[in-house]
């Protein structure tokens, strides 16, 4: 069965490369459903990190790990991604961005081009060789619409001989729907 959004393709994307991922990344923790598919899908000795400048989702996530038992293995960090590289500064094996903002809160608390293009650009760059990034974004507001389009210029120039891009989305949906954009690394880019 075809996934019936962007964010489940994501997901399904996903799910092969965590079978051996020893470090992941969700670039935005929102609600914490990503950060807890991270966790469920990963061996129990990988790390899961979780970024969101919200506290209020750095709080859900929190609750929602706890209740599935699996706080331990997250580490949930209350900053924007853009400080993903020197936060972690390490190989990365797959991660995901599910861009915008937190539905059922403030519209305005959304993620920004220029932060989630440093972001993605950060994690392009620690992504290791086989791993995956997931970039779910949401043209369907005014900022998803610029969001995309730097995106779509930056992922669309990478090197085809480093990466892998792939963009998927439903054609017949109305009112603009979300993309999904996957990045495989494929060699190291020579910097
Ligand atoms: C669509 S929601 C994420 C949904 C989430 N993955 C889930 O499973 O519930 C987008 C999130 O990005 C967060 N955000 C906005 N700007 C951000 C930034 N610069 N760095 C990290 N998170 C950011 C928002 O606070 C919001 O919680």
């Amino acid at each position: 069965m075809l996934p019936a959004n962007a964010v489940q393709a994501a997901q399904h994307m996903l799910l092969p490369y965590l079978l051996q991922a020893s470090v992941v990344v969700d670039a935005t923790a929102g609600n914490g459903k990503d950060t807890l598919f991270l966790a469920k899908n990963t061996l129990s000795q990988a790390a899961v990190w979780a970024f969101d400048i919200q506290p209020s989702a750095i709080e859900n996530t929190s609750r929602i790990l706890a209740a599935a038992g699996l706080a331990e293995k997250v580490r949930l960090i209350q900053a924007s991604h853009d400080t993903l590289g020197s936060t972690l500064n390490q190989p990365i094996d797959a991660v995901m961005f599910n861009l915008g903002y937190l539905p059922g809160s403030d519209r305005h608390i959304a993620t920004q081009p220029n932060t989630t293009l440093a972001a993605v650009e950060q994690a392009a760059h620690l992504l290791t060789i086989g791993g995956l990034m997931t970039i779910v974004v949401y043209p369907g507001h005014a900022s998803g619409i610029l969001e995309n389009q730097v995106l779509q210029q930056f992922l669309s120039t990478l090197p085809q001989q480093n990466f892998s891009v792939a963009c998927w989305s439903m054609q017949n949906q109305i009112n603009n729907p979300p993309l999904l954009y996957a990045v495989e690394k494929r060699r190291e880019l020579r910097r």
